[in-house]
């Protein structure tokens, strides 16, 4: 990646020290992030979930424990998430927040509280951040809401808030919008939503640099189906760069669906399946930096988000569960 003036990186989670996950706190897990990353990410612990346990307060030790590792062994840090727009996602009492009798103004104080809080704190180590996450309905319906949304007095105001507050905060710093729109047929709509918003960023001057392409790929066993699938990405990147935007690869994953449980076999459809994908995308010159959203198996979110159903084991990262490169690695090592 360095060669071609790239940057390969992974996220990482917190985890206790010893403890038998992927996180900063294994040694065995550390080892792969030193061996392969110039870059980290952490997996959950900049999100408002982690960092605001209530309304009124901040918890920055976890977070802080990742950006210190990246600090301490020269690696740049991304982060994720400024805003992660889905009540869902937010700490569960935003979604009865009492905002009071001005709502657009404490929601706004809120929102921009925030962002300028968690930029103070990690420039100038974080150069990137992911500002807003996943804010468009995938099924073409438009931009989600959330309460804090509607007490600023809707999507639009509050995404453009949230940028221009980043902005303001962290002028270096690339302002990303991050979503899993993906290359598989049956994302039309959800591109098709993305684009729309790029669009209206655009049209409304909001300081948006670039696009994160998450890059959960999801392989569907029809090979045939390949070249049109680059086809239509080429148009989709096409798009996004002809308004300017860069690129970056941010949560590259693959979940291996539709493919024999033999690990042999489906290792190696993983592999060409991503190669295909990452080939296409990074011959754009627009992007520089891609992140693995984890780098083994044995920790990987996939498996308790979307298990295969088939009691075969996940296999959507670089290293197996005893922590061996798989075709997959050999796979991203020649396509950068
Ligand atoms: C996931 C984490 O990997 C899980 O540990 C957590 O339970 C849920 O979030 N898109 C994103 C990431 O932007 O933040 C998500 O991470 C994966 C999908």
């Amino acid at each position: 990646a360095r060669t071609r003036g790239l940057r390969f990186g992974s996220a990482t989670a917190w985890s206790a020290p010893g403890a038998d996950r992927g996180g900063i706190g294994n040694p065995r897990y550390t080892a792969l992030l030193e061996r392969d990353c110039g870059i980290l990410v952490a997996e959950n612990e900049m999100k408002w979930q982690r960092l605001r346990p209530t309304p009124a307060t901040f918890d920055f030790e976890r977070a802080d424990a990742i950006v210190a590792l990246a600090k301490a062994k020269g690696m740049a840090m991304r982060g994720h998430t400024l805003l992660w727009h889905q009540t869902k996602w937010m700490p569960r009492w935003e979604a009865t927040h009492d905002f009071g009798p001005r709502p657009a103004t404490a929601g706004a104080a809120m929102l921009t509280q925030h962002i300028q809080t968690v930029i103070a704190r990690y420039a100038p180590q974080v150069a990137s951040w992911d500002v807003v996450n996943e804010a468009v309905n995938p099924n073409g319906s438009g931009l989600y809401e959330t309460a804090l949304s509607r007490a600023i007095g809707g999507a639009e105001p509050t995404l453009d808030l949230a940028f221009r507050t980043a902005r303001a905060a962290a002028p270096g710093a690339q302002l990303v919008y991050n979503d899993y729109m993906s290359w598989e047929p049956g994302n039309d709509a959800h591109r098709a939503g993305v684009l729309k918003l790029l669009e209206g960023f655009r049209k409304r001057g909001t300081p948006v640099d670039a696009l994160g392409l998450q890059s959960h790929l999801v392989t569907q066993g029809t090979a045939g189906g390949i070249a049109g699938q680059q086809a239509e990405w080429r148009r989709f990147l096409d798009a996004v760069t002809g308004m300017g935007y860069k690129l970056v690869v941010t949560e590259f994953d693959v979940r291996d669906n539709r493919l024999p449980a033999d690990p042999a076999i489906r290792d190696r459809g993983v592999a060409d399946y991503a190669r295909a994908y990452l080939d296409v995308t990074l011959s754009y010159r627009q992007l520089r930096d891609v992140l693995a959203w984890g780098l083994s198996d044995r920790y990987s979110w996939i498996e308790g988000f979307e298990p295969r159903g088939d009691k075969a084991r996940r296999r959507p990262t670089l290293y197996d569960r005893d922590f061996r490169p798989k075709p997959l690695y050999g796979a991203v090592a020649a396509a950068l």
